[in-house]
């Protein structure tokens, strides 16, 4: 059956909601979410942030069938699961590739119905997203060797140091690498922020950090994400990363967590090592296909 989608610059409110509906289900349908938090928040009819959306309606009317967005180069697809296997999915992608023919789809938890799809558009997968996890116990907390301390971030005297620590620690990966002090000022007013769950380490007799771990509480009282963790190029397998994970899982731990997340790029073997090092194993796989 052919299918036509609509393109559109901005949803209506009830385009939004029948989009976030078919998101829930399709989530519970198959165990992952479609779409991520950045998608979810451009589906409101008054973000600032811009997008591509891409909408076919359901039989009825009513509802959608199939929704895709595309934002940034990057695109994310879904269909209804009442409504696969019958094209959709193909024109969807069709839809998005019009747009913007350079542009990467992600499949989050790389089902094997997005591999078929993308096998079929001969998109080949550029790059992989894992998702890690581990159960945290009881655990002792390391102790930093002799010269190096911890301390917890400051927000009036740490700011400037931590983007250009974090600008050099990510250097080879632009996302996280080009966070500047307002995009650090945003997140500190983001409700789940905790100062003392952003932990710095420093060599004694210096002024800048030399690494740090930055830990979220997770959605539930039990759950934490391990956010982002970064040790400075000049300072790199020396231990410290290993360090900083044994102390934020610590922390975490204290709070009665008990159990924490990541994600990392595929990959990035020294974070994988050091995170698999710590206990955490792969729970979850996200593909880019271009
Ligand atoms: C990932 C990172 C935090 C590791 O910190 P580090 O202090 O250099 O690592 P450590 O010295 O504590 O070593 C931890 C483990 O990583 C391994 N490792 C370190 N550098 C490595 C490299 N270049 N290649 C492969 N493995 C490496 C170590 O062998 C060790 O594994 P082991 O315990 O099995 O021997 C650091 O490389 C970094 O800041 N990278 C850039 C930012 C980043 O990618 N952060 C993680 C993204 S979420």
């Amino acid at each position: 059956m052919t299918h036509t989608p609509q393109v559109a610059d901005r949803l209506t409110a009830d385009q939004a909601a029948a989009a976030r509906r078919l998101a829930d289900d399709a989530r519970a349908a198959d165990g992952t979410a479609a779409l991520d938090e950045q998608t979810l928040l451009r589906l409101d009819p008054g973000s600032a942030r811009s997008a591509t959306h891409v909408l076919l309606p359901d039989d009825d009317g009513s509802g959608l069938a199939g929704y895709a967005q595309l934002a940034e180069g990057s695109a994310e697809l879904v269909v209804a699961p009442s409504a696969r296997r019958d094209g959709r999915g193909r024109a969807l992608l069709g839809a998005v590739k019009e747009a913007d023919p350079a542009a990467a789809v992600w499949a989050h938890g790389d089902l094997p119905a997005a591999r078929a799809l993308a096998a079929s558009a001969s998109l080949t997968r550029t790059r992989e997203l894992l998702r890690m996890g581990t159960a945290l116990a009881a655990a002792t907390r390391p102790e930093p060797p002799a010269g190096v301390r911890i301390e917890t971030f400051d927000p009036a005297a740490h700011a400037e140091a931590w983007v250009r620590l974090n600008a050099a620690a990510f250097a080879s990966h632009p996302e996280q690498g080009s966070m500047t002090l307002a995009d650090l000022r945003e997140r500190e007013n983001q409700t789940w922020f905790d100062p003392s769950l952003l932990l710095l380490a420093f060599d004694d007799g210096a002024d800048a950090p030399v690494g740090f771990i930055w830990m979220k509480p997770g959605e539930t009282a039990s759950e934490a994400e391990l956010y982002v963790l970064g040790i400075d190029p000049s300072a790199q397998g020396r231990g410290l990363g290993r360090l900083l994970t044994g102390v934020g899982l610590a922390e975490v731990a204290e709070r009665g967590r008990t159990e924490i997340d990541l994600y990392v790029e595929g990959d990035n073997a020294p974070a994988l090592a050091t995170y698999r090092r710590a206990g955490f194993d792969v729970v979850e796989r996200h593909a880019q296909y271009s």
